[in-house]
């Protein structure tokens, strides 16, 4: 697939999957989640490879749990059961964990440190996910794992620092994603200040369709200035 942008239009979430991921994919993707930025390049993750059997064991572990856990919700069971007939069809499944002995301590800073590191997290599964799309690969993000992260720690036999966060699912999609309803990036984005390109934009997005514009607009600081531009809507 062509360049960066063309790679992030095309990525979706894509549950149900199928294939074979080759090893020197394999190998791409988690290059490309060790390459993502980290809070003081401590790098506090632990990215696990899951074989066949480990990946019937997480399956039937996470199916259990979050029936103990959401059973009592209307199609928990079934949402369950889903999930772990998609675990076990996928090609190539990847735990993604925090390792919190690389996490950063000291006086007060202790949750920024762990959101930081979240937030890193989060960025390798993206250059993870990018880098399987640019492939002609597919993946879904599964958050199933901050619910049960000891269980899953005691099944797979996981060291006590690790903290499963992300499942990604890996492979080929069979059907394409519906579309999906998104807000733009004009109805995600304020401007502070007048821009000398905001005139143009302006008056491109009074063409536009608006995506739906659902939220309570927090207006700029600088009413006049931003009025007098236009803004950009
Ligand atoms: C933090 C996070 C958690 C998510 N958890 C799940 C999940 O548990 N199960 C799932 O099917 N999709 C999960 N997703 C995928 C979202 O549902 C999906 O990104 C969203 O619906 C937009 O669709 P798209 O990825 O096709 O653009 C998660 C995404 C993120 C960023």
């Amino acid at each position: 697939m062509g360049n960066c942008t063309d790679v992030i239009d095309a990525r979706r979430s894509v549950r149900d999957l199928s294939g074979d991921v080759p090893e020197e994919v394999v190998r791409d993707l988690l290059r490309a989640g060790a390459r993502a930025p980290s809070p003081h390049n401590t790098q506090p993750w632990r990215f696990v490879v899951l074989g066949q059997s480990s990946k019937s064991r997480l399956a039937a572990i996470l199916h259990e749990r979050y029936v103990m856990k959401f059973g009592r919700e209307p199609g928990a069971e079934e949402r369950a059961s889903r999930l772990r007939t998609r675990i076990e069809a996928a090609p190539l499944v990847l735990l993604l964990c925090l390792d919190r002995a690389r996490i950063r301590t000291g006086e007060g800073r202790e949750h920024i440190e762990w959101v930081m590191a979240t937030q890193s997290l989060a960025a390798a599964a993206e250059n993870m996910w990018l880098a399987a799309v640019s492939r002609g690969f597919d993946a879904a993000w599964i958050a199933a794992p901050l619910a049960v992260g000891e269980a899953i720690r005691n099944a797979l036999g996981m060291d006590g620092s690790l903290e499963p966060q992300i499942l990604m699912l890996l492979g080929r999609r069979s059907i394409d994603p519906r579309p999906k309803s998104e807000l733009g990036w004009r109805d995600l984005t304020t401007f502070l200040e007048r821009s000398p390109w905001m005139g143009a934009l302006s008056s491109r997005s009074q063409r536009m369709p608006r995506s739906r514009p659902t939220f309570a607009r927090w207006s700029p600081v600088d009413r006049s200035s931003a009025d007098s531009a236009g803004g950009p809507s």
